[in-house]
């Protein structure tokens, strides 16, 4: 059996810690024999653990502990510490990995409410469970969310070679908002919503780029946004935001326009990757 689970990006700008998509760049985990301990084969950095203490297998534990354990083989395009959902990417495979081992039957709801619990926002876990665009919210220990199909479009990421944990990127932000600055942001937000349901790119991503929740805050963390954002902007672009919490920052545009971008972008940096993705539509799959 095998788990694919693609990378995400959050927030599009104002719909901070609400918003996400689901992009073309996947996680696959192999469930193979069972075996007396937990292993997780791969081949990425020896920093991620090939025991049970791996992420994924901690996750699926805390669902069913006393699973069974397997032999894992695990491979992944989707980097780590990005801002492309690689965590996310890990504990959604790790519920599902419980959910067929166990027999749990979940829901997409459940699994969502449980993914949620962990990551402690929707915004990456949502998509990566469902596909396309997804708006949720976390509230009062309640998730609700709704799931959208996203415009057609290209979306290319500029992946800066250095790595920001979350933990730093949300450690700038502040502890408290305005009433009025609130009501503003909140109105941006819900106009970028609004323009994707009606499948106008132009308008949704004008509105990324006015994002006052975030961006501002982190934005001596991630200088190349600014500068991504005027050549986009010129070049055409709908429009580029810091990918969750950064630094990977993403230009979404009309198909004709991204090879002529991507090439423009991969002159900023030659140490950074830049990559044309698609949305994925489909979110979890288990084949
Ligand atoms: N919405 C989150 C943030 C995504 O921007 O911090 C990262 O988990």
């Amino acid at each position: 059996m095998k788990i694919r689970v693609p990378a995400t990006s959050a927030n599009l700008g104002p719909g901070f810690d609400s918003c996400g998509i689901a992009l073309s760049q996947y996680l696959v985990i192999e469930i193979a024999s069972a075996s007396p301990e937990w292993v997780v084969e791969h081949d990425l950095s020896d920093s991620i653990p090939r025991d049970e203490s791996n992420l994924l297998i901690q996750t699926a534990l805390k669902l069913v502990p006393d699973l069974t354990p397997h032999r894992i083989k695990m491979s992944t395009d989707i980097p780590v510490a990005r801002g492309l959902g690689s965590s996310s990417s890990v504990i959604v495979a790790g519920i599902e990995l419980a959910n067929r081992l166990g027999n749990l039957n979940l829901s997409i709801r459940e699994k969502l409410e449980i993914a949620t619990e962990i990551e402690g926002h929707p915004d990456n876990v949502a998509p990566a469970i469902c596909g396309s665009f997804v708006v949720a919210s976390y509230a009062d220990e309640e998730v609700e969310y709704v799931k959208h199909h996203f415009p057609e479009c290209d979306v290319v990421a500029f992946i800066p070679s250095e790595e920001l944990l979350t933990s730093a990127s949300r450690g700038v932000l502040p502890n408290e908002f305005s009433y009025q600055e609130a009501v503003k942001a909140s109105s941006i937000a819900n106009v970028m919503i609004a323009a994707v349901l009606n499948g106008n790119l132009p308008l949704a991503g004008k509105m990324m780029e006015k994002d006052l929740f975030h961006e501002k805050h982190r934005k001596h963390l991630v200088p190349h946004l600014a500068e991504i954002r005027s050549i986009t902007q010129e070049m055409g672009g709908y429009g580029s935001y810091l990918s969750g919490a950064g630094p990977t920052v993403l230009t979404l545009l009309a198909p004709d326009k991204s090879e002529q971008i991507a090439e423009r972008l991969k002159e900023l940096d030659s140490n950074a990757r830049v990559e044309i993705l698609a949305i994925d539509q489909e979110g979890l799959q288990v084949y």
